[in-house]
């Protein structure tokens, strides 16, 4: 049987990232020929990659050729907490770039342009569960920047023709993302280490957790299939608190992890409950729940402190 990709010429932007990687994996083991553009080398030196700035000029056209017929573009200042210090560069990060690939996508006839967004888009929503219709309303640069490319990417939808989908995805955790500062990174990490763990608030902030294996396969989907098309919600449709977590942390991991409240930061949104229910119409069902996911995570997890450059707190 033929794999579903092959023929298929993918650029994916962020491709050495986190959920990059994974991505990457997916589409090559369906056969798709995939070409990274990254500021950073793919781990696996049989991926094809170009190290490069997107911000640079002209770096976009380097990337994106004539040929190609999809892009997934995961490239981002991914921090939401930084983006409050640093709304420029996160501006020019998440929507300049954006901005200039569905140029390129329109200049070079590519017809499928996958982009990974956030629950972050609608802010501190006031009804739940957030699905594709609540109003957006991002409380931070970070969130504001993901909406914006939205925003462009339904135009490039309507007019050019570029089949866009953003996926809008919740907290996303799994092997592969120990730079990563959100919280069960951090909470993993403070296990490993015997360190306390810092709590924001009262710890009572309600969070959904997706697997990064179940993200891939929504990218997957998202690339092959034409009714993904405009905004698609991406989480496991269930929520649990901090406090919850750092148990199940704690069951995993078999350490009696110690928490310490520290004031709420500003920017974090206090509840997140989504509906997925659109993604499963569409195919995608989340596979791993959250503590057989953590058990995963925490199989891989290193034994020392990890190497990498850590966020200050990261998406969603
Ligand atoms: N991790 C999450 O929980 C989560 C949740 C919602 C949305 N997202 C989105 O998913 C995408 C991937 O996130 P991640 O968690 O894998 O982050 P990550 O930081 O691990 O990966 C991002 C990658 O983008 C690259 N990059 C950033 N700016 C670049 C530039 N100017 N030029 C070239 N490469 C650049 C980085 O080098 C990195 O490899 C991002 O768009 C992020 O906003 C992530």
């Amino acid at each position: 049987m033929t794999a579903p990709l092959t023929g298929r010429r993918i650029v994916v932007t962020g491709g050495s990232g986190f959920i990059g990687s994974h991505v990457v994996r997916g589409l090559r083991a369906a056969g798709a020929e995939v070409l990274v553009a990254d500021l950073v080398r793919h781990p696996d030196g049989d991926v094809k990659s170009v190290l490069v700035d997107l911000r640079a000029p002209g770096a976009v056209e380097q990337v994106v050729r004539p040929g190609v017929d999809t892009i997934v573009h995961l490239a981002a200042a991914t921090s939401v907490l930084r983006s409050v210090d640093r709304p420029a560069e996160t501006f020019t990060n998440n929507v300049t770039v954006t901005a200039a690939l569905l140029e390129q996508a329109r200049r070079c006839g590519v017809g499928t342009f996958v982009f990974s967004s956030t629950n972050a888009v609608v802010g501190p929503a006031r009804h739940f569960p957030i699905h594709e219709r609540t109003p957006l309303a991002p409380l931070t640069p970070y969130g504001a920047t993901k909406a914006a490319a939205e925003m462009l990417l339904s135009t490039y939808n309507a007019i050019y023709g570029v089949r866009s989908t953003w996926l809008r995805l919740t907290n996303v955790y799994g092997p592969g993302m120990g730079h990563k500062d959100s919280v069960i990174p951090r909470l993993l990490k403070a296990a490993r280490a015997g360190d306390t763990f810092e709590v924001y608030g009262d710890g009572g902030q309600l969070r959904d957790y997706v697997f990064v294996a179940d993200v891939a396969a929504a990218v997957r989907r998202a690339v092959t299939d034409e009714r993904w098309n405009g905004p698609v919600v991406i989480g496991s449709g269930v929520s649990t608190s901090v406090l919850d977590l750092a148990g199940m942390v704690r069951e995993v991991s078999g350490v009696d992890l110690e928490l310490r409240h520290v004031p709420a930061k500003a920017g974090e949104m206090p509840k997140v409950v989504v509906d997925a229910g659109h993604a499963r119409s569409l195919g995608w069902e989340p596979a791993t729940s959250l503590f057989d996911g953590l058990k995963r995570v925490w199989a891989t997890w290193p034994a020392s402190r990890p190497q990498g450059v850590a966020e200050p707190v990261s998406a969603a």
